[in-house]
């Protein structure tokens, strides 16, 4: 105990994880505050800890046990700010769960993540990542992160142009440790147009009658009945959602891919294309996969699955197959999505 601060030492990270991987963090402490956070930070110092922040666990593959203090955000707390006839910011608290926040502002009648429903996760972890689903990224309607500067322990306000955001990439993600999310701001509207061009969607609410126009909330039920179909609950199944980034490759690329695979699935990006992942790993017979342990979702082939006692190296061997495949056939490199602890580990 210190000042509100509670460590404790040799804490099993399996509940703590969407892998359910059993590793165990050498010290452990839950921080509700920035205070608390602070001195959990100084704590570590101290004793020349490494620190680990983690939030909802849903994008990270424990390779090993954590020699560090590992840092569970639960900073939470929910509310509107700059409320006009049309608009409005809604500020969420780092360890608030997302797919909650997005339940609740698109049940608000507010538009702008519905496309995020279901994606698991807390808050502060959205901004690393740039989620995104259903031609929707937090990019689009994130106003603002505020982090603590691990260097000065002092709160910063990042607009959203200073995050470089990409497609499933930030500062945050590439500078990790340096900054930790405190809270985002989101400017949200009621007038936007839906964004229902996204495949699957379209496919969806084309196959309904509705007779009034679609609210947010419809798009937030309708994402959840797609992902549902599609994507293993982790609750039920223990997983990281997509494993690989969809690779982007150059126009020449493309050509030469499109001339060898004209069936090959691809989207156009900014002067680039954006290949499916998930259609070249299943390509390779990956889909359904099971060695025992760990495996491929037989409905989703870019989600690896952790059957029950899989371990984080169990996961990242079957990664390895499935990246050297693909390589092979394709000439393809695939990266890597979530954040493997240690890094060193990652492929
Ligand atoms: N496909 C296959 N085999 C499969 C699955 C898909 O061939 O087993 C092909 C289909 O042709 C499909 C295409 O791949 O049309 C794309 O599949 P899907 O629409 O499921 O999307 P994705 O590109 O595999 C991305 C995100 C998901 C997000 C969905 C929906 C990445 C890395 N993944 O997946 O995000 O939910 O789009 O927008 O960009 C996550 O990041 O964890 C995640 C689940």
């Amino acid at each position: 105990m210190n000042n509100g601060l509670v460590v404790q030492e040799s804490v099993c990270l399996r509940e703590l994880n969407t892998l359910r991987v059993g590793v165990t963090a050498r010290f452990y402490t839950k921080v509700r505050t920035l205070g608390q956070l602070r001195q959990a930070l100084t704590w570590a110092r101290e004793r020349n800890l490494e620190t680990l922040v983690l939030g909802g666990g849903s994008n990270l593959v424990f390779a090993e046990d954590v020699n560090a203090l590992v840092i569970h955000l639960a900073i939470v707390g929910r509310c509107w700010r700059d409320v006009q006839d049309s608009q409005a910011t809604l500020v969420l608290g780092a360890g608030e769960n997302w797919h909650e926040a997005v339940l609740y502002a698109s049940g608000a009648g507010y538009r702008g993540i519905e496309n995020l429903a279901l994606i698991p996760g807390t808050a502060g972890a959205a901004p690393v990542q740039n989620i995104g689903a259903y031609g929707v990224e937090l990019s689009d309607t994130l106003l603002s992160v505020t982090a603590l500067d691990t260097e000065t322990l002092e709160p910063v306000v990042l607009a959203s142009n200073q995050c470089d955001f990409a497609y499933r990439d930030s500062l945050f993600k590439r500078q990790p440790g340096r900054y930790i999310i405190l809270e985002i701001a989101l400017l949200l509207s009621r007038s936007r147009p839906l964004a229902l061009g996204y495949g699957d969607l379209k496919q969806y609410f084309s196959g309904r009658q509705v007779s009034r126009s679609l609210t947010p909330a419809d798009v937030a039920q309708g994402v959840m009945a797609i992902r549902r179909r599609k994507l293993p609950d982790p609750a039920q199944l223990p997983n990281a959602g997509s494993f690989f980034k969809n690779p982007v490759v150059t126009d020449q690329t493309w050509e030469r891919l499109n001339r060898d695979y004209p069936e090959m699935v691809a989207y156009p990006a900014d002067h680039s294309v954006k290949l499916a992942a998930a259609w070249l790993i299943d390509q390779c017979g990956w889909k359904g996969y099971r060695n025992g342990k760990v495996g491929v979702h037989n409905r989703q082939a870019l989600v690896l699955v952790n059957h029950g006692d899989g371990s984080g190296r169990d996961i990242l061997a079957l990664a390895r197959r499935i990246r050297a495949d693909v390589e092979e056939r394709f000439g393809i490199t695939l990266e890597m999505e979530p954040r493997v602890v240690p890094a060193s580990l990652g492929l």
